[in-house]
């Protein structure tokens, strides 16, 4: 563990554990698929492991990574650790990052979009609240450093965003508000699955204008 806040340390890392069981538990990761990280105080940040299954994570083989790359201690860390950085650098107050590839954001991730700037409509309003509008990032190979690049490149603006072919990722001021933010993105998808061709009814812009009045992110 760092030499600064253990205790807080400690708690985080049982923290990943716990919810990488629950996103597990929930169908929302499968296999060795996603990743999630904190940043803690020193600015170095707790990442799952490379090739880890999320449902059976140990808190001391969590991998710690510095602010500039660099593998601190545990398990060698996920490839994606690189763009879980370019969030953390581009967002000063987001403290949590959650990866998958949960089916509903992955089908969405392969449609052809005409506007690649918002991939979801505004069919509610957590949607809109927690998620808000979801560019898509283009495909680069997963743990290729043109991905990160290519995510730092949205982070600022975006507290989520859905890579091509691949899945979404999404900020937040904690593990859970981030979690929270990702189940409601899987939601919307599935909901725009659900409708299909239907005649839908999004919310007007003046909804959710009204609701980023409200709801400030
Ligand atoms: P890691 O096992 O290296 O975390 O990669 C999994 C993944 O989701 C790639 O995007």
């Amino acid at each position: 563990m760092s030499r600064t806040g253990d205790i807080n340390e400690a708690a985080l890392r049982a923290e990943i554990v716990r919810t990488g069981a629950l996103l597990y538990a929930r169908g929302l990761a499968h296999g060795s698929a996603g990743n999630l990280s904190v940043r803690l105080d020193d600015g170095s940040i707790l990442v799952t492991p490379t090739n880890s299954s999320l449902g059976s994570l140990t808190p001391e083989r969590l991998s710690r990574v510095s602010v500039d790359g660099r593998h601190l201690d545990g398990d060698p860390p996920s490839k994606e650790a690189f763009f879980h950085l370019a969030v953390y650098e581009e967002r000063p107050a987001a403290r949590a990052v959650v990866h998958l590839h949960s089916t509903h954001a992955v089908a969405v991730s392969c449609l052809c979009h005409a506007d690649s700037s918002n991939v979801l409509p505004p069919l509610t309003a957590y949607h809109v609240m927690r998620v808000g509008r979801l560019p898509l990032v283009p495909y680069f190979r997963p743990g290729d450093r043109a991905l990160a690049e290519a995510v730092r490149g949205f982070a600022r603006g975006h507290k989520a965003m859905l890579l091509a072919n691949h899945g979404p990722i999404v900020a937040g001021a904690t593990l859970q508000e981030a979690v929270q933010a990702y189940e409601e993105l899987e939601e919307t998808a599935k909901l725009f699955f659900l409708i299909g061709n239907r005649p839908a009814a999004p919310l007007t812009c003046e909804a959710v204008e009204d609701l980023q009045r409200h709801f400030p992110s």
